[in-house]
């Protein structure tokens, strides 16, 4: 996984050294970004060894790359240890005044804050405040440990230890260890040399499903069909065209299986090898394709898979609909959206299971973190 750590200004702050290390030792790509105040507890040459990168606190530094959007956008996870009071106060407020804090609000990442501080510090009403606005939007704060501070002071605030840290950021993703395919995009079937049978499916949503999935801790492999939009980072990409393609994609084994590619009904019997010219006429031979995620299902009883069905009905029908194709396709969930889904930044499904019926809406990127936190619960 590929951790943004920022580091801030409080006398935890030489801890991140061994956090560095561990993380990195666990595997993970560990991108080190202190303030200018932390620095001054822990030296940018030890954060540089450590790390294996140059340590930035420059907003201004390299701009034509723009380096906090790069930051941020690269993150599956930010871990933001130790955070000082002052920086949960500028994080709840979106104040971003510094590279780090730039990085943080440019990211979709999950963040997961340590505050560390003086026991009146951590009490104090204001830092309390911050704390439960920045739990409201899904940060998660891990609860100072108690004992002894600086000086000769203990109570609560003190940084948890390293390997607790790690345990908590890490094992707390709810697809951690899973491996989750998502195919996306849309098939197209050749009726010549040139031109095929497609449709108008842009791959926004599996792309959102495949970074939702990816930042809930997930293995992702992504079977991108026909995909225009720039693909995320992170996550192994196959290049499929046609449903054959696809399904020689899929032919492995994982723990969900999430179908958001379109996936065409019919293919071309023959198709024309060569430029099909306007004189020769066109009497075109369909054969229906293969169920590929109702196949999956049954040569994988065992994982988790997520159908989608696109009808232009009422909600009720939709949900009808959808619960049909829960019980002929034999999948776990059945995700219902109309055609103005299409192509479209935003979204709103009917997350359908034999149990239950769940609407979501918003842009694709927000209905696609709730599908994963479905998905997440269906596996536990
Ligand atoms: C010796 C010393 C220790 C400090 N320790 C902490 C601390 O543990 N937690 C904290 O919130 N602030 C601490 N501070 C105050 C922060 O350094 C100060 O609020 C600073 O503005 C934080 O900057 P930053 O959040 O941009 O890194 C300490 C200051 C000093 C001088």
């Amino acid at each position: 996984m590929r951790i943004l750590l920022g580091i801030t200004g409080g006398i935890a702050a030489y801890k991140a050294a061994n956090l560095i290390r561990g993380l990195s030792e666990l595997g993970h790509e560990v991108t080190v970004v202190p303030t200018e105040n932390a620095l001054r507890f822990i030296g940018k040459p030890t954060l540089e060894a450590l790390s294996g990168h140059a340590i930035e606190t420059d907003m201004y530094q390299d701009v034509a790359q723009v380096r906090h959007v790069e930051l941020g956008q690269q993150a599956n996870l930010i871990l933001i240890a130790p955070a000082t009071a002052s920086f949960l106060a500028r994080f709840a407020a979106g104040i971003a005044d510094d590279l780090m804090l730039n990085a943080v609000l440019a990211s979709n990442a999950p963040v997961i804050v340590c505050p560390a501080m003086h026991t009146e510090m951590w009490l104090n009403p204001a830092t309390q405040a911050n704390v439960a606005t920045l739990v409201s939007r899904g940060v998660r704060v891990m609860e100072p440990a108690s004992g002894r501070l600086t000086g000769d002071d203990s109570g609560p605030g003190r940084l948890p230890e390293v390997a607790e840290i790690i345990e908590f950021a890490i094992a707390g993703l709810p697809l951690k260890g899973k491996h989750v395919i998502v195919t996306a995009g849309g098939t197209r079937e050749p009726i010549d040399s040139v031109r095929y049978i497609g449709n108008s499916s842009s791959g926004r949503m599996g792309i959102e499903l495949a970074k939702a999935a990816r930042n809930a801790g997930a293995q992702v492999s992504l079977i991108a069909a026909n995909i225009d939009l720039p693909l995320p980072k992170g996550i192994a990409v196959t290049h499929v065209s046609t449903v054959d393609e696809l399904e020689l994609a899929m032919d492995r084994e994982c723990d969900v299986m999430i179908m958001a590619a379109a996936v065409s009904d019919f293919r071309v019997q023959n198709p024309y090898l060569g430029k099909l010219k306007r004189s020769n006429g066109l009497n075109l031979e369909l054969t229906p394709t293969k169920d590929l995620i109702a196949n999956y299902a049954a040569n994988h009883p065992n994982s988790i898979h997520i159908a989608f069905a696109l009808a232009e009905e009422t909600k009720e029908r939709l949900i009808e609909i959808a619960r049909g194709k829960l019980w002929d396709k034999s999948v776990t969930a059945v995700i219902g959206n109309s055609f103005e889904a299409l192509g479209n930044k935003d979204t709103l499904v009917q997350f359908v299971t034999k149990d239950d019926a769940i609407e979501l809406s918003g842009s694709k990127a927000e209905v696609s973190k709730s599908i994963l936190e479905l998905v997440s619960k269906l596996i536990r």
